[in-house]
């Protein structure tokens, strides 16, 4: 469930470009996640992510964090980065302490890994919303709603209980609420100013046809792949003339390291019916010239192999037949 946000398959449906022209990111958030092995060893990954970008990384050794962009910090001040980080690394070492200390009355099993995000969102009318929960083994544990701990369905009694015991931490609960309604919304926006040449950038998408794995006899898995696109929202189907083609599957939207996207379209066909078919490409970055791909059947490779070779056998019995006529003619004596 956490990360659900990276699973997310934004397919940008036509006409559905957003209002504002805004493209790209628009909220930051911070995830934890602490792996407890045994009853000795734990450790603890934190990052932070502008939507499903990735600007901060956190060295757990040194208790620092990593800046990932030259304008990750967007505008807080050194001091303000250094009193996070010390934050930050105070919380991650007592979180994996009081954990520790009770084992026992959550009833909790080694191994087990706890997942915490926390961040905030612009919303389209300008304001910004915060939001906290935590997971434990992967399902939804508690929740933050308006400085109050909410215990997830799933995560039961020991949800509550937990959230019975957070509550009792009032330092805790006002410095989360401040780093989550003060200083959130201000670092959001300003780094997402810091880094808008990034963030609000276009990167064409490029495109190319393969055949899969076969389906079945008398059947082609037809694949169009298009990488290198940002930003993510990318529209791909596989097409007859001007009729999309509904069997069309997507694959996940996959992330490369440098900030792009990679996104695999399938169509499932009978061999006689691949001819005709093309795959269409819509992206931001193409400003409506969309990439148009037609599926070449196999036959058409043969036919040009057959078109370079006849002129050649061609040529080459003219040849033979020149140089046998001239032996001919010199025989005559
Ligand atoms: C705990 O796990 C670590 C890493 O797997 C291992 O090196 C260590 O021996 C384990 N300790 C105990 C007490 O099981
Ligand atoms: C949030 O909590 C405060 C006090 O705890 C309360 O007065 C307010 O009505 C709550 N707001 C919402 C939207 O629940
Ligand atoms: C940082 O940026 C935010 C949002 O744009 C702004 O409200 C704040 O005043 C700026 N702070 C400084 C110190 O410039």
């Amino acid at each position: 469930m956490l990360l659900l946000p990276f699973q997310l398959l934004t397919i940008l449906l036509p006409g559905a470009d957003s209002e504002d022209g805004f493209q790209g990111p628009s909220s930051y958030h911070v995830i934890q996640i602490s792996s407890f092995v045994n009853s000795t060893w734990a450790k603890n990954e934190g990052s932070g992510w502008l939507d499903d970008l990735q600007i901060h990384g956190w060295d757990s050794d040194s208790g620092t964090a990593i800046f990932l962009k030259p304008w990750s910090k967007g505008n807080l001040s050194d001091e303000e980065v250094t009193e996070v980080e010390e934050l930050f690394r105070v919380y991650l070492f007592g979180f994996i302490q009081e954990i520790q200390a009770r084992i026992n009355e959550f009833q909790l099993e080694y191994p087990f890994e706890i997942q915490g995000i926390a961040g905030c969102k612009l919303l389209p009318g300008g304001s910004v919303t915060s939001f906290l929960s935590g997971g434990v083994g992967g399902l939804d544990f508690l929740s933050f709603d308006n400085n109050t701990c909410v215990p997830s369905p799933e995560g039961g009694s020991r949800a509550q209980q937990a959230c019975t015991l957070i509550m009792e931490y009032q330092g805790i609960i006002d410095t989360g609420t401040k780093l989550l309604y003060e200083t959130c919304p201000r670092y959001l926006l300003s780094v997402l100013n810091a880094g808008k040449a990034e963030l609000q950038r276009q990167a064409k998408p490029k495109a190319w046809l393969s055949s899969g794995p076969s389906p079945g006899p008398g059947r082609l898995l037809l694949v169009c792949h298009v990488s290198g696109f940002y930003p993510k929202p990318v529209w791909v189907m596989w097409m007859r003339g001007e009729q999309e083609q509904p069997g069309t599957q997507h694959s996940d939207l996959l992330p490369s390291a440098d900030w792009t996207w990679y996104l695999r379209a399938t169509l499932d066909v009978a061999s006689g019916e691949a001819a005709g078919l093309s795959c269409q490409v819509k992206h931001s970055s193409l400003e409506g010239r969309d990439i148009v791909l037609h599926w070449g059947p196999p036959i058409s490779i043969a036919l040009i192999c057959l078109a370079i070779l006849v002129p050649s056998i061609i040529l080459l019995l003219c040849v033979a037949l020149w140089h046998i006529k001239r032996r001919s003619y010199q025989d005559i004596p």
